[in-house]
């Protein structure tokens, strides 16, 4: 019923509206055959899901692409990065802020390249590398790896307030680990990934802070902030 809805409405907004971002560019796909090849495929995804989401966290998607682009220019897998310097790494960082997440990416590379079983493919193996969270290990797992997981963040946590029209204190604990709990019932069991982008998307572009743009959104009908803005004048989509 609604969640299948919302899912397929979703899913063919993202796939008409998805922005043309350079990690999101697929290199071509093996013809399934070869699994070797198939695994690196993922693992070249992964790392670049990684670094792109790193620097994401902090800075607005416009200004990311000039550093995703020459960080791939110079370090184009995770064995060329786990090579690196924290001089280096430092260098390309510079002007993104929060040097420390720089640092992580390095550490991390090191220790997935030395540990020699390749890149960690699930989001319960993705947390035990240094300064990766529930957040990274969720795009990475879910976008690289197609594990049916969630990814929460602020954009995420908007949409689904206004979806389910629920007003609570974003700053609370236990209001962020219910959120994790309704997106988790709400992924996509067979693209989690794009899924869990075009929520991502659609709090980016369409369901802003303030203005949102309703008239354009894939899920206006399914939504209850705006449902209630209609019938309530005191109740605002904008309030979430
Ligand atoms: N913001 C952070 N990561 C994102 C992603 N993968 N897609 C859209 N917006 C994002």
């Amino acid at each position: 019923g609604d969640v299948r809805k919302i899912r397929a409405s979703l899913l063919e907004w993202y796939d008409e509206n998805q922005r043309d971002l350079p990690w999101r560019r697929r290199t071509k796909l093996g013809d399934g055959k070869n699994v070797k090849e198939e695994d690196e495929e993922e693992e070249k995804r992964a790392y670049g899901v990684w670094v792109s989401e790193v620097m994401l966290q902090q800075t607005r998607v416009q200004t990311v692409i000039d550093y995703y682009n020459r960080w791939m220019q110079k370090w184009s897998t995770l064995q060329h990065l786990a090579q690196a310097s924290l001089e280096e790494v430092n260098e390309m960082w510079a002007g993104l802020g929060y040097y420390r997440r720089a640092r992580f990416l390095l550490e991390g590379a090191k220790m997935i390249v030395s540990g020699g079983s390749g890149f960690p493919n699930s989001a319960s193996s993705l947390k035990k590398v240094p300064g990766i969270g529930d957040y990274t290990a969720g795009a990475i797992a879910s976008i690289a790896f197609k594990e049916v997981v969630p990814v929460v963040d602020g954009n995420v946590v908007r949409v689904l307030a206004r979806l389910k029209a629920i007003s609570a204190n974003p700053k609370d604990k236990m209001t962020v680990r219910n959120f994790w709990k309704l997106a988790a019932q709400l992924v996509d069991p067979s693209r989690p990934g794009d899924f869990n982008q075009s929520l991502m998307e659609l709090g980016a572009t369409l369901c802003t802070l303030l203005n949102p743009s309703c008239s354009s959104c894939p899920v206006s009908s399914q939504c209850r902030a705006l449902y209630n803005s209609k019938s309530d004048e005191s109740v605002m989509v904008t309030d979430y």
